[in-house]
């Protein structure tokens, strides 16, 4: 006999987990399927760890370059135990997923632990090692995210060659490693293990450093600093395959038609992730998927099928957990028959290098494709803000981009400390169609690095304190404040 509900979940990630705790809000009888951790990749495997090996690799690189100009005397050479930072790693993302056990459980929705295959439109049944159960729901949120693309020649071990998750995994140090993408998984963790001390070397096949993905400018102070740090980045050059040599493995890449070999110890493969649709039995009930393999969908997140909805990466670009959280408080209230539908202006993103890069809205190619060519661009220096200068780091800057006739802001690019904390006050000034001169007369509290965005508007106005800019003049286009 099939268990009924009015709402079942598949996938219990930042989409899935979001959606079955808001259905259960709304009244709805909910489960939800995961087939292997609460919190899904993000939580386990993911962001979450991710975000503590950076904060390790930040500790561990200021003590050693920061500490002693403050006046700590530090040892030399400071001893990292790896095998318990993997343990401390491993207690925050338990933490986190605990928390999520706990908070299903609070809701009264129902968890099983199982990969649930479709086996009609009205049907799943779960697998688990407990046998197999049938579930009947009302409505199906499918919420079962993405996995690591893989390319000819490296089979994906998790030994010589990793995806993020065997990186995260790691509880040894490793001397070299060649990250094939320098995209945003690629860097994040390239960064933080070249801080442990491994020799890192990034090969893009692009023209650039997160091509496309971020500011050309905020992406040159990444650039620089990684180039500084040792990391050697080879740009228009194409991972082709690897052997094991007599002295580790031997990486080739193609770089403007000539080949070279690079020695490594370990591979990094981030070249991109691909929607889950292929599994799950979606493809044999007629579900819609376009040529990408994204399940194709509505701006209520409502597919071609009735009753079956779907959020988060399997849905579309961008894949970013927030994103899909945003879409499952969505999908389970339109649900429960309120009149909802997804029309954000942007999905704020962050790629947490060092510095951290944030963003909300558009980049400037991206105004002049939707044309708006007449653009008024201001940037303020963290270098000259109290705060930054106190923490030692002062390296990069926020930059506006406004629309020259009406002074909307249309896209806010950070580079630099607590960029990701920060890129909240742009996303709010953007779903708000808020002026610079909103920004810029808003009083900011001092010293913080926040007084950054509100001297980035006066900047883009022309008139910023801290920095020296041409003098005002009253017939200038961008120098006054408006009177009304
Ligand atoms: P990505 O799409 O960010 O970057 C992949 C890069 O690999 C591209 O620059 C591409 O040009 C390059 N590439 C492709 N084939 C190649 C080859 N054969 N040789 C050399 N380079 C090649 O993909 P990534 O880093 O795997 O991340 C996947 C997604 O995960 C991101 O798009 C993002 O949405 C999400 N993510 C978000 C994070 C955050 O919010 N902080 C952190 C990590 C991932």
């Amino acid at each position: 006999m099939a268990e009924k509900f009015d709402v079942c979940v598949v996938g219990a990630g930042p989409g899935g987990y979001v959606a079955a705790i808001r259905a259960a809000q709304l009244g709805k009888k909910t489960c939800i399927v995961e087939r292997e951790f609460l919190g899904g990749v993000c939580l386990n495997v993911g962001c979450i760890p991710s975000k503590a090996m950076i904060t390790a690799g930040h500790f561990y690189h200021r003590m050693q370059h920061d500490a002693p100009e403050m006046g700590f005397d530090i040892p030399k050479s400071i001893k990292l135990d790896f095998k318990k930072l993997q343990e401390w790693k491993q207690s925050v993302c338990n933490k986190m997923s605990g928390g999520v056990a706990q908070l299903l459980k609070g809701n009264s929705v129902t968890v099983f632990m199982g990969e649930a295959t479709f086996t009609s439109p009205k049907v799943i049944s779960v697998k688990s090692k407990e046998g197999t159960k049938t579930i009947e729901a009302a409505n199906y949120i499918i919420a079962t995210g993405s996995r690591p693309i893989e390319i000819p020649g490296f089979a994906v071990d998790e030994k010589d060659v990793m995806t993020s998750t065997g990186a995260l995994a790691l509880d040894k140090k490793v001397d070299r490693l060649v990250v094939i993408g320098g995209g945003y998984i690629g860097l994040e963790i390239g960064s933080y293990m070249q801080k442990f001390g491994t020799q890192v070397t990034v090969v893009e096949a692009g023209p650039a450093l997160l091509n496309g993905v971020a500011d050309p400018d905020c992406v040159q102070v990444v650039a620089r600093k990684l180039k500084k740090s040792g990391v050697e980045v080879l740009t228009g050059a194409k991972a082709k395959g690897f052997k094991k040599g007599k002295d580790g493995l031997e990486v080739t890449i193609d770089v403007g038609g000539k080949e070279q070999v690079l020695k490594a110890d370990k591979i990094l493969m981030t070249v991109g992730r691909k929607p889950n649709s292929d599994q799950s039995g979606l493809k044999n009930i007629g579900l819609a998927i376009d040529e990408r393999g994204f399940i194709k969908v509505n701006a209520q997140r409502k597919t071609n099928l009735p009753g079956i909805y779907a959020i988060g990466d399997i849905c579309g670009q961008p894949m970013l957990a927030h994103k899909a959280s945003h879409e499952g408080v969505l999908v389970a209230e339109v649900i429960a028959g309120q009149n909802r539908a997804y029309d954000a202006k942007t999905v704020p993103a962050v790629i947490f290098v060092d510095p951290e890069i944030a963003s909300a809205g558009l980049l400037e190619s991206e105004c002049k494709a939707k044309g708006f060519n007449d653009l008024k661009i201001g940037k303020f220096p963290f270098a000259a803000n109290g705060r930054a200068v106190s923490m030692m780091e002062t390296e990069g800057f926020v930059k506006i981009i406004a629309d020259a006739k009406t002074s909307v802001v249309l896209g806010i690019h950070i580079v630099g400390p607590e960029a990701s904390n920060l890129i909240s006050e742009a996303a709010l000034a953007i779903e708000m169609g808020a002026r610079v001169e909103d920004l810029a007369l808003t009083i900011h509290p001092h010293p913080t690095l926040g007084e950054t965005m509100m001297e980035a508007a006066e900047a883009t106005l022309g008139h910023a304190i801290h920095i020296i800019q041409k003098p005002l003049t009253r017939a200038s286009s961008n120098g006054h404040r408006p009177t009304a």
